[in-house]
């Protein structure tokens, strides 16, 4: 089915798992803000699902859940405009995922690197959920027949897969129901790389606090982790081409684009020449300007507790128009008897 069949509609997700950082914030959430403003339906949940794949303390679980309910907020998404849910409010997306995890092949799942990197070297030891976390995931996406999903480029090889199981869903019961979703992956920091060391991805779970920026941090640890981030002796070069064997230069010039709304080169037009001792003040005052408003918010909005949960139980409401049809229609494509009115 052509992609022009379906309503223009994004959706992506994050995990509820606390310590959001500038990487979650460029390579997703600042994104979806700029989606929010174009011809799409967008559609952003904190998926609580996901995040039980992994031991969480319940307490923790459900402020971090407020929290980044908070975070979307003060990052720019307008609960009006968007709808703005977590994962375990809209029972369709665990449904739908029981489905899928009946047309995934077991061979598909373990070939997920990200399925490889957290469940490491005992497997064994991993929750069924874990393995079952990409099946979950295209249930979210397709359960509103999603046709973009804007991710930082770690969750690439999830919505291959997810295309994966909408092509066999498809082709299994001979219908055309599910769309091939578009990933949409996109600008100068789909993947921000740690403070402390060029080859790791800036990440929720780095025991080092300063390999990251937190969405929570002040204005002075932002700068106190920017000056001492990991770079070479090198001067800024003028070209992208000289950042290729940088890769923490590579990674900050990145972060100072993304942050500036402009491309890598022209930050390299304005820098280049200039020594790091000169470019990470520019780069902290810059970072601490886009930051602290949105660290300020989200304290604001956690002091209104049932705010954020009027928004989310709203949110739900409005979500379940659109997926519980779309679940009914895949029943009966499955062939499960309806209930009759009694
Ligand atoms: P999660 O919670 O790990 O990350 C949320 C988003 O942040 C992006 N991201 C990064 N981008 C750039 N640089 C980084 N260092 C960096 N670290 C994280 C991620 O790519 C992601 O876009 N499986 C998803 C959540 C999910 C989802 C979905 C996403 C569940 N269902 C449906 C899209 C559609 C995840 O774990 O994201």
């Amino acid at each position: 089915m052509s992609e022009s069949a379906f309503t223009p509609r994004v959706f992506s997700g994050i995990q509820p798992t606390g310590n959001l950082h500038l990487g979650n914030y460029l390579g997703a959430m600042k994104r979806f803000v700029d989606m929010q403003g174009q011809d799409f339906e967008t559609i952003y949940c904190m998926v609580d699902l996901h995040a039980v794949t992994v031991w969480q303390d319940p307490k923790d679980l459900m402020k971090s859940t407020r929290e980044l309910c908070a975070g979307f907020i003060a990052a720019g998404i307008d609960p009006e405009q968007s709808i703005l849910i977590n994962q375990s409010q809209v029972p369709e997306h665990a449904q739908l995922a029981w489905i899928f995890n009946c047309v995934a092949r077991m061979g598909w799942m373990q070939r997920m690197t990200q399925w490889k990197d957290k469940a490491g070297k005992n497997q064994q030891n991993a929750s069924l959920g874990l393995f079952a976390y990409p099946a979950l995931m295209a249930a979210d996406i397709l359960v509103y027949h999603a046709t973009h999903v804007p991710v930082g480029e770690d969750q690439k090889q999830h919505l291959e897969l997810t295309r994966d199981i909408a092509i066999k869903f498809n082709h299994d019961y001979g219908v055309d129901f599910f769309p091939e979703t578009e990933p949409v992956i996109e600008g100068a920091a789909t993947r921000v790389m740690s403070l402390r060391d060029g080859s790791k991805k800036m990440s929720k779970s780095d025991v080092s606090d300063a390999s990251r920026i937190n969405l929570t941090d002040d204005a002075d640890a932002i700068a106190k982790k920017i000056r001492k981030a990991k770079t070479d002796p090198e001067a800024l070069p003028s070209e992208a081409k000289g950042l290729e064997e940088r890769p923490e230069a590579r990674n900050l010039v990145n972060i100072y684009a993304a942050l500036n709304e402009q491309s890598v080169d022209q930050v390299l037009a304005d820098v280049g020449g200039k020594q790091f001792s000169e470019f990470k003040p520019m780069l902290a005052d810059l970072a601490v300007s886009k930051l602290a408003p949105i660290s300020t918010e989200m304290a604001r909005l956690m002091d209104n507790q049932d705010e954020i949960d009027k928004i989310l139980a709203r949110g739900s409401q409005r979500a379940r128009e659109i997926t519980a049809p779309i679940l009914r229609k895949t029943y009966d494509i499955v062939g499960m008897v309806p209930p009759v009115s009694l």
